[in-house]
C-alpha cells in the first residue's frame, strides 16, 4: 500500500528548530518574548497592516475581534453560514446573536444580494466574513454595504493568509482581520492565530484583554474581564520560519489547484471557481463538486487507496446548535447546502508530490468511469 496521502499536511521550513532553539538559549519559554514581538512584525509588513496581535488561535482572534468591535450581549452579527463552527462559536462567547447569510455560487462565500436583504430588516454590530478554502469575498460590495449600515467589517481570513483582493491581503480590507496557523493551514504554529488591524486603539485593547486584561500597575489591577489568549514564544518561533516560506507555499498549493482544474477540464468533476477578477487566491484546499452528490462515496473509495480527502464545510444553519438562528438566503435552494451535498476538499498540500497528484487524478477518473461503483 502506497504511503497515506494526506490533506493538508504541516510542511516545515527546515529553520524551526533554530528558532526554538533560540528560544531555549534565551530561556524566553513564556507567551511573551522577542518571538512574539517578532512574528508580529514580520507578519503586518508582509499583509501590509498597521499593527499584529499574536494569539493561542484563530478562534481566540475571533473573540476579542468582537471585544474590540464591542459586540456584547444582544448585538446582532451577521455571519457566512458556509464556514468553520469556529467563526460563529465567539458571537455566541459574547451573548451576542448570529445571523447566518448564505452564499454565492460565485465566490462560495458570503452573498452580497443576501446580505442586502438581511441589512433591511436588521441592524448588525459586525459582519464576520469567510473567505472560505484561501477564495475571497466580493469584498468591495461587501464592504460598500457594511459601510452604509455602520456595521464593523471583521474578516475570518483564517484559511486565506497570502490571498490577495484588488492588491491587498485578505485580512487587511475589512476593520479588523484573524488569520489561524493550526495545524493544517497553510503555514503552522501547531496552533496559533494573529489579528491585524490598522486602528492601535483597538490593537492594544486586543493586547490588553488577551493577557488577562492586567493593567500597566505595579500591583494586579484588573479593570474588566480578560483572557488568557497570547501565544507561546516557542510557537511564535516556529511561525517566524513558517512565514519565510509563505510565497513557496502558496505557489505550490496553486500549481496543485491548476493541475487538478486542468486533469478534470471537460470532465464531470467541477473545480471550485477560478479566481475572480484581481483575486489571486491561495489555494489552501482545492476543492470538486462532484456530479452525482454523493461526496461520502468517492471520500470512502479514496480513503481505501489511503488518500485522504475531506467533505466541505456543513453549514451552520445545518447545526443543531444554532437551529433556532436566523438564516437568509436568495436562492430556493440555499448555495451553501447544494456546496455540502456535492464538495469535496482534496490533497492540497505544499509537499503533494506529482506522482501522489498524479495517482489521485487517475483514481478519481477511473472512479468514475466505472459510473462511482468501487
Ligand atoms: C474558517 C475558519 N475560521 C476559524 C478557524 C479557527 O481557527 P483555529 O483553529 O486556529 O482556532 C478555522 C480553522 O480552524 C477556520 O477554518
Amino acid at each position: 500500500m502506497a504511503d497515506k496521502i494526506l490533506l493538508s499536511p504541516p510542511d516545515m521550513a527546515g529553520t524551526e528548530l533554530d528558532y526554538i532553539k533560540e528560544a531555549f538559549d534565551t530561556n524566553w519559554i513564556a507567551p511573551v518574548g522577542p518571538h512574539v514581538d517578532a512574528f508580529e512584525e514580520e507578519l503586518a509588513t508582509y499583509v501590509g497592516a498597521k499593527y499584529a496581535v499574536a494569539v493561542s488561535s484563530g478562534t481566540a482572534g475571533l473573540h476579542l475581534a468582537l471585544l474590540a468591535a464591542g459586540v456584547g450581549e444582544g448585538d446582532v452579527v451577521f455571519c457566512q453560514s458556509f464556514t468553520f463552527a469556529a467563526s460563529v462559536n465567539p458571537v455566541l462567547y459574547q451573548k451576542a446573536i448570529p445571523v447566518l447569510i448564505d452564499s454565492d455560487c460565485n465566490t462560495w462565500n458570503m452573498s452580497v444580494a443576501a446580505l442586502e436583504l438581511a441589512f433591511k430588516t436588521r441592524k448588525p454590530k459586525a459582519v464576520i466574513v469567510t473567505h472560505i478554502y484561501g477564495q475571497a469575498a466580493d469584498m468591495a460590495r461587501i464592504k460598500q454595504l457594511c459601510d452604509a449600515n455602520n456595521a464593523l467589517l471583521i474578516e475570518d481570513a483564517c484559511e486565506s493568509l497570502g490571498t490577495t483582493y484588488a492588491g491587498k491581503q485578505t485580512g487587511t480590507i475589512g476593520d479588523i482581520g484573524v488569520y489561524s496557523f493550526n495545524g493544517n493551514k497553510i503555514i503552522t504554529t501547531s496552533g496559533g492565530g494573529m489579528i491585524v488591524t490598522d486602528k492601535k486603539e483597538w490593537a492594544d485593547q486586543i493586547k490588553y484583554l488577551s493577557q488577562q486584561a492586567k493593567s500597566t500597575t505595579p500591583h494586579y489591577l484588573h479593570e474588566t474581564v480578560g483572557y488568557n489568549y497570547r501565544l507561546s514564544n516557542v510557537l511564535a518561533g516556529i511561525g517566524r520560519a513558517q512565514l519565510t516560506t509563505l510565497d513557496d507555499k502558496i505557489k505550490k498549493r496553486r500549481a496543485a489547484f491548476a493541475k487538478y482544474q486542468q486533469a478534470f477540464h471537460g470532465t464531470e468533476v467541477e473545480m471550485m471557481p477560478v479566481d475572480q477578477n484581481g483575486v489571486t487566491s491561495n489555494r489552501w484546499l482545492s476543492v470538486i463538486l462532484i456530479p452525482d452528490k454523493k461526496p461520502h462515496d468517492l471520500m470512502h473509495f479514496l480513503a481505501k487507496e489511503n488518500i485522504e480527502s475531506r467533505l466541505v464545510w456543513n453549514p451552520m444553519h445545518q447545526q443543531p446548535f444554532l437551529k433556532d438562528i436566523d438564516f437568509v438566503k436568495i436562492e430556493d435552494k440555499a448555495v451553501s447546502d447544494e456546496l455540502f451535498q456535492s464538495g469535496l476538499c482534496l490533497p492540497s498540500g505544499s509537499q503533494l508530490q506529482k506522482e501522489e497528484q498524479e495517482r489521485i487524478i487517475y483514481l478519481i477518473k477511473k472512479y468514475f468511469r466505472a459510473g462511482g461503483e468501487e
